[in-house]
């Protein structure tokens, strides 16, 4: 459980834009030096947004849930890991991904972030590949376990 009361809000990307992005370019662009055409595509319109907010209703943490049951773009701002911001948004990924109707979600996980979705059921499905200069696993997680 959270140290700190925590919401998640599952949203469309209008609602989730600003914020979404604003995370995602202080984890990825700045402090990953992921290059910033390739944090962006054409999927976002098209994904389910989960966003964490703090009590103070400062948004901390977000995903994304794609069509074809793939999750993604998962960050949580440096200052908020390790207290249960990302847990809380994978879960509530997978359970949108099961109202949606998927079997099983995949994704294609950070080498260094593997063991963070283990935790949760997600098994590698393939050899470690680069993306975007860095190690990525192909991992999956069969939703109808629980
Ligand atoms: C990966 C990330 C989303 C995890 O979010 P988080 O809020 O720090 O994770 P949580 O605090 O919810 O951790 C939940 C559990 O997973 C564990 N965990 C967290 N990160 C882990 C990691 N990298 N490896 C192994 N276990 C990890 C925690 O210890 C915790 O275990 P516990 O329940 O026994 O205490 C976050 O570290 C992040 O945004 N990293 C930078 C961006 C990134 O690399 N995203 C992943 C792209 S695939």
């Amino acid at each position: 459980m959270p140290a700190q009361p925590l919401s998640i809000r599952l949203c469309n990307w209008d609602e989730a834009r600003l914020e979404a992005r604003r995370i995602r370019e202080l984890v990825f662009v700045r402090e990953q030096r992921v290059p910033l055409e390739l944090e962006w595509d054409e999927q976002d319109p098209h994904c389910d947004h989960a966003l964490a907010h703090a009590a103070d209703g400062a948004a901390v943490g977000t995903g994304r849930l794609l069509p074809d049951g793939h999750i993604g773009r998962m960050a949580v701002l440096q200052e908020w890991r390790g207290k249960g911001v990302g847990a809380l948004l994978l879960q509530a990924l997978m359970e949108q991904a099961r109202l949606r109707g998927h079997a099983r979600v995949r994704l294609n996980a950070q080498a260094h972030a593997a063991g963070f979705y283990r935790r949760y059921g997600f098994e590698a499905s393939g050899p470690e590949f680069m993306d975007a200069g860095i190690p990525h696993v192909a991992m999956q997680r069969d939703l109808k376990r629980d």
